[in-house]
């Protein structure tokens, strides 16, 4: 596993989404996850499987402080007293004694920010979580977010092969903050992608494993693959062995990069 850092903290480059995982079968692919190497996982409120979190988490034998794990308010609970409730519910279900990063899974238009993070920032203070963020947020909200003076370490969003996120990283870089890919396989559309297999060829590796390498080798990104199997998984996991190489660079900089396949629901800012 490669650790970036920022703001003095060491965060895996690659962690485990789990959208849609549920049940038992959710239990058993974190727990598998942090068995495979996995120390990173990223979770939110609205996909109902905090407890599954937590319960994967205990039954591995690696210890609390090893892992990091995120989770994220839905955007109809960032008043400050909605904030507080569910962060304690979710710390219940997580079986944790603290969060490591605490998101705002989309920006909510209609509740001043500076309440809601002030008020995440709070529960930072309190040792109840480590690191705060936001999802979805583009330009416009990241300014938004610096004024309030809130310290906020990363902006989850969209990002693979298919679509550029260069203005949005430049701007995170430059201020010692990170980007977190999601649907870093464009939701399955990259597993047989014809010149990802191309350089994959290359390399020995699949396309899936090249489009993951692109993103966890670029300075200041990291990325949270979901696989529902152990065997996907371990694929996943297996980037940190080989480099892509400047012509193997150039080759992805030549894809189309306007393909967005999440659509945010209209309370959340247009990206352009
Ligand atoms: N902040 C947000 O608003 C937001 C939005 C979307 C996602 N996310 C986070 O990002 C995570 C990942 O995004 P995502 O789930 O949308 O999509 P993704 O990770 O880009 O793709 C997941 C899909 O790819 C398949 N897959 C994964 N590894 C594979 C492999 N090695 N070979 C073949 N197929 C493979 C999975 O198969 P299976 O069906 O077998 O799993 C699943 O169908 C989510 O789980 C969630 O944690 C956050």
């Amino acid at each position: 596993m490669n650790y970036l850092t920022v703001r003095g903290t060491h965060i895996p480059v690659l962690g485990f989404g789990t959208y849609k995982l549920r049940g038992n079968h959710c239990v058993e692919s974190v727990r598998d996850a942090i068995d495979i190497g996995y120390r990173h996982i990223d979770t939110a409120v609205m996909y109902g499987n905090e407890a599954e979190i937590g319960d994967g988490m205990q039954q591995s034998r690696v210890p609390r402080q090893d892992l990091f794990l995120t989770t994220k308010l839905w955007p109809n609970s960032l008043t400050p007293a909605s904030i507080r409730k569910t962060v304690s519910e979710s710390l219940a279900y997580l079986k944790s004694d603290y969060i490591d990063l605490l998101l705002i899974h989309w920006p909510n238009p209609s509740i001043p920010l500076e309440d809601t993070l002030g008020t995440m920032d709070q529960l930072r203070l309190e040792g109840l979580v480590r690191f705060l963020g936001v999802s979805n947020f583009n330009l416009e909200w990241m300014e938004r977010v610096e004024q309030t003076g809130v310290p906020v370490i990363t902006n989850q969003v969209e990002y693979h092969v298919l679509l550029s996120q260069d203005t949005l990283l430049g701007w995170l870089r430059q201020r010692d903050m990170f980007l977190t890919a999601y649907s870093p396989l464009a939701i399955g559309r990259l597993v047989n992608h014809s010149a990802l297999q191309e350089i994959g060829r290359k390399h020995d590796k699949t396309a899936t494993q090249i489009a993951l390498r692109w993103l966890v080798q670029q300075h200041g990104v990291a990325a949270v693959p979901k696989a529902s199997t152990a065997e996907k998984r371990r694929k996943n996991f297996d980037i940190f062995d080989f480099e892509l190489d400047p012509e193997d660079l150039e080759r992805i900089a030549l894809l189309e990069k306007d393909q967005r396949f999440i659509d945010l629901p209209g309370i959340a800012p247009k990206w352009d």
